[in-house]
């Protein structure tokens, strides 16, 4: 499906390239434009942002498969991010990763149904003295274990 800025993220992109000294430099920024307004990062949607920045696709999708924070599939309304790097999965990673894969009916990659949750296991956020963790879009939760979790994915799925 061809995708195209709105007018509302046209002006805020032209705002976001103010502060890049080149198109390129901004590519990251733009994505994320991109991803908010389309729920994840499509072949469509690096075509146009390859063409706004007046670089190659090849050069997005370079981007877009380094860094785990762009979706490459639909993702849910709540996109959780299960860290299991070292500090993580030495705290526990793996429990809380199974437990929510159990509960949600879901595996690395999926979306629940409803489309409300989707499931990634990540590389270390950055988060390691508070581990484990997981994200929910951009919001971290820190020091986890099972009950906790089950907190955060019961208050999220009656929103
Ligand atoms: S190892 Fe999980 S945040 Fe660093």
């Amino acid at each position: 499906m061809e995708f195209k800025f709105t007018e509302e993220n046209l002006a805020k992109i032209e705002g976001i390239l103010k502060k890049y000294p080149t198109k390129k430099a901004a590519v990251m920024a733009v994505l994320y434009v991109a991803q908010e307004q389309n729920g994840w990062i499509s072949g469509e949607v690096m075509k146009e942002v390859a063409l706004l920045l007046k670089i190659t696709t090849e050069d997005v999708l370079g981007v877009v498969t380094f860094y785990t924070m762009y979706h490459q599939k639909p993702a849910g309304k709540y996109h959780l991010q299960v860290c299991t790097n070292v500090s993580c999965m030495l705290r526990g990673a793996y429990k809380l990763y199974d437990h929510i894969k159990e509960k949600l009916n879901i595996d690395n990659g999926g979306i629940t149904g409803d489309s409300v949750f989707s499931l990634e296991e990540v590389e270390c956020m950055g988060s390691c003295g508070t581990a484990p963790m997981i994200a929910v879009n951009e919001d971290y939760y820190e020091s986890l274990n099972l009950e906790k979790v089950d907190q955060i994915i019961g208050s999220l799925s009656g929103k």
